[in-house]
């Protein structure tokens, strides 16, 4: 796996750390599975779980940011988030990034 942009490896630790944020506090879950792999140049985060689920269609509560801001914090760097949950059936959350070139990650990073 190649070593990551800093802005892509933060935004990706947010979305775990607020997933699994997520699925302490709402999910009652027994397992949770997260892994992230990378395919040629897109690099993939996918964190479920087995809890209660919920349904995405809902309007969202005017004081809870996570999802939105997982999908606003992917949106900024080109990404893609999709949130697949539906009452009783678990939840799972799939962060996709492409990769910069890695021209593009040296220019943003002297140390790369
Ligand atoms: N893994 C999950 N399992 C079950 N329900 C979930 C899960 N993740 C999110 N939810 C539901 O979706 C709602 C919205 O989640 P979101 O992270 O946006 O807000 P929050 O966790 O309630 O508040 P905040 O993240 O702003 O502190 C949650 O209140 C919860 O009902
Ligand atoms: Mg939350």
């Amino acid at each position: 796996m190649p070593r990551l942009d800093e802005f892509i490896s933060t935004a990706l630790f947010r979305v775990a750390q607020e997933a699994l944020t997520n699925i302490a506090r709402h999910a009652s879950a027994r397992t949770v599975t997260l892994d992230l792999s990378g395919y040629g140049t897109t690099i993939r985060l996918r964190i479920r779980d087995d809890g209660t689920g919920f349904d995405t269609h809902a309007a969202a509560r005017a004081d809870a940011f996570g999802l939105t801001g997982m999908g606003e914090r992917m949106l900024q760097l080109g990404g893609t988030l999709s949130i697949e949950s539906k009452p009783g059936k678990g939840t799972e959350i799939v962060a996709e990034l492409r990769l910069p070139a890695p021209e593009d990650v040296r220019a943003t990073n002297p140390d790369a």
